[in-house]
């Protein structure tokens, strides 16, 4: 099985491969390939997105597979279909992988071991998002020539965060050194033991600093986000003054989309350090390569 549903347990050679031919496929003159002709590739979003649905999309296009978009909000789901039997649906159909975004935690694992074609998680939940992460660990590798010894913030709503926790993971995989930035309400306890809680003075220091959006759709009324986004902004936010005072060599990265003038200020999302539109543009040869292993 060639599923990819974390980068939890991803070693250092199995990271390192995917950026490698990533590149390949970046530096390919051909904006299309016949590698995966007659291959049928379902994008299974069940949760809203933008980049990550368009660039799996781009890359099974660029690989020329035939590509099927299932949108929950058009399908059966609304007559009460499980997933694992829509999932089943188009097994039975003859596609060969499908790419899957879930809103739950802990549904996936289950589903996987249930169903016979490789599955990619493109988020599940606040659990893990691995084609993310192999996007900006490409991203960081592209700027600095080497991930091992890397100081990598992650500042924002970890608690929320699958970013994070891929990030996280896959980061630690290869060698990098990362550290977490969150109001209390934000910090997720379970990951204190893997990476410190540091002050937002100590992480704007870093190599990178990845800022994370403020989920303010996950953040239920009940648990409230305890502060107004400007006090947000305040004590969190990278603002101005606080990008003034990051090394010159350091960069800022976002996995969008992005709240501007929250966790972040509008002049910065597309300065000069900024990798953030980088990062979108690099999601696609990273998902060209993890499309391809699904399929090897
Ligand atoms: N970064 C990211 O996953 O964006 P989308 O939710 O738009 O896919």
């Amino acid at each position: 099985h060639k599923h990819m549903l974390g980068t939890y347990g991803m070693s250092a050679e199995e990271i390192t491969s995917i950026l490698d031919r990533a590149a390949y496929w970046e530096q390919s003159p051909a904006k299309l390939s016949n590698h995966l002709q007659g291959r049928f590739v379902a994008n299974m979003f069940f949760e809203n997105s933008t980049r990550t649905r368009f660039s799996f999309e781009v890359a099974e296009k660029r690989l020329g597979a035939e590509v099927l978009n299932f949108t929950a909000g058009v399908s059966s789901v609304q007559k009460g279909e499980s997933i694992y039997d829509t999932v089943k649906t188009l097994e039975s159909m003859g596609v060969e992988a499908g790419v899957i975004r879930l809103k739950p935690n802990g549904v996936l694992a289950e589903l996987a071991d249930k169903i016979k074609i490789p599955l990619i998680n493109a988020g599940d939940g606040n659990n893990e998002h691995p084609t993310q992460a192999l996007l900006d660990l490409y991203t960081m590798r592209k700027h600095f020539g080497e991930l091992r010894g890397l100081n990598v913030s992650i500042i924002g709503d970890i608690l929320h965060s699958r970013v994070a926790r891929s990030n996280l993971w896959a980061l630690q995989a290869v060698g990098a050194k990362v550290s977490f930035c969150a109001p209390a309400a934000m910090q997720a306890p379970e990951l204190a033991a893997h990476a410190p809680y540091i002050s937002m003075d100590e992480a704007i220091r870093s190599d990178v600093v990845m800022m994370l959006r403020v989920q303010l759709e996950r953040h239920a009324e009940a648990d409230g986000m305890l502060q107004t986004t400007e006090e947000y902004r305040e004590a969190f936010g990278l603002t101005m003054q606080r990008e003034a005072t990051m090394a010159s060599h350091a960069i800022i990265m976002h996995p969008a989309p992005v709240n501007r003038n929250v966790e972040i200020d509008d002049e910065l999302v597309e300065c000069a350090r900024s990798k953030i539109f980088e990062q979108m543009g690099n999601g696609v040869p990273i998902r060209m390569a993890v499309i391809e292993r699904a399929l090897a």
